[in-house]
C-alpha cells in the first residue's frame, strides 16, 4: 500500500482502546503524521512500548462504559495536552458467540455498555471542548456486523448498529460547529479480538469478503487518517465502508 502523508502537527488525538489492535494502529499512523496521541484504555498493560516507536503523550486507564472514568480521563488529558482535536472511539469487545436464546444477559449488557454507551460517554464529554474550539473530528469504529447483523453475535451487531445511528444523530447536532462525526464499518481484521472468535466464525467471515483476504490494520488507519484530515471537509454522519467489496450499501 503506498502511503500519503497528512500533517497533524499541533493536533491531539484521543484514541479509546488505543493500547493495541486497530486503535493502536490508528495511533501509530497519526503520530507518524505529527499528531500528539493520547491512549485511553481499560487495560494499559495491553500497551507494548517496544513496538514501532509509538510514544503516546499519555496512556490513561479508563473504562469507557463509566462516565465518571471518562470525565476523569478527559480532565487528565487536557491537563497534559490542553486540547483534543480528534476523538477515535475504538474501544470494543466482541462478547460471547452464541445464539440469542443462550446468550448470557450480563454479557449482553456489557457489550452494549462498552461498544455503544462508551461512544456516548466519550462523545458527550469531549464534544464541548471541540465545540468551544470550533474544530473537531470524531471517528467511531463500528463494524460491518452493525450493517449486516451477524448471527451469534447479536449484542455486538446491535451495539455497532447503535453506533451507526448515534453517529448520524450526533453529527447533525454538531453540523455547524466545525466538528464532524463519522463512523467506519470494517469487516473482520486480524487482531487479538480473533481469540474470542471460533475458527468457524473466522473462516465464515473471510469467505464473505470478495477480495478473499482479511483487512489489515494499516488500511483502517489510512482511512481514519483521511477522515480526520482537512480534505475530508464536507462529510459528517456517514459510515465509511472498508469491506473488501462485501458491503453493497
Ligand atoms: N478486529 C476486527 O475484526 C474488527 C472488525 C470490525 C470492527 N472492529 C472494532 O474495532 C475496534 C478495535 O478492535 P480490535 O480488534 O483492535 O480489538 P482489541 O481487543 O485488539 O483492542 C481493543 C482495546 O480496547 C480496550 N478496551 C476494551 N474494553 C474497554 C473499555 N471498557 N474501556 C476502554 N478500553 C477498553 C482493550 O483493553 C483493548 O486494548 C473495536 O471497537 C471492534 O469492535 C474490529
Amino acid at each position: 500500500m503506498s502511503k500519503i502523508d497528512y500533517h497533524y502537527q499541533g493536533r491531539t488525538a484521543v484514541i479509546t482502546g488505543g493500547a493495541r489492535g486497530i486503535g493502536r494502529g490508528i495511533g501509530e499512523r497519526l503520530q507518524g503524521e505529527g499528531a500528539e496521541v493520547v491512549v485511553w484504555d481499560l487495560d494499559p498493560c495491553h500497551f507494548d512500548p517496544t513496538l514501532n516507536d509509538f510514544k503516546p503523550a499519555l496512556i490513561q486507564a479508563v473504562d469507557v462504559s463509566s462516565l465518571a472514568s471518562v470525565e476523569e480521563a478527559c480532565r487528565a488529558t487536557l491537563a497534559v495536552t490542553g486540547r483534543i482535536d480528534f476523538l477515535i472511539n475504538g474501544a470494543g469487545i466482541n462478547g460471547p458467540v452464541a445464539p440469542v436464546w443462550d446468550y448470557d444477559p450480563e454479557a449482553w449488557q456489557r457489550v452494549i455498555d462498552i461498544n455503544l454507551t462508551g461512544v456516548f460517554n466519550t462523545s458527550r464529554t469531549v464534544a464541548p471542548h471541540m465545540r468551544a474550539a470550533g474544530f473537531g473530528r470524531i471517528v467511531n469504529i463500528a463494524s460491518m456486523a452493525g450493517k449486516d447483523g451477524n448471527p451469534h453475535i447479536a449484542a455486538y451487531s446491535a451495539a455497532k448498529a447503535g453506533v451507526i445511528g448515534f453517529t448520524k444523530a450526533f453529527a447533525k447536532e454538531l453540523i455547524t460547529d466545525g466538528v464532524s462525526v463519522n463512523a467506519i464499518a470494517p469487516v473482520i481484521t486480524e487482531t487479538a479480538l480473533f481469540k474470542e472468535m471460533t475458527q468457524e466464525h473466522i473462516e465464515a467471515s473471510k469467505a464473505k469478503i470478495p477480495m478473499g483476504r482479511f483487512l489489515q490494520i494499516e488500511e483502517i488507519a489510512a482511512l481514519v487518517s483521511w477522515i480526520v484530515s482537512d480534505e475530508c471537509s464536507f462529510t459528517s454522519g456517514f459510515t465509511f465502508d472498508i469491506s473488501g467489496g462485501r458491503s453493497t450499501y
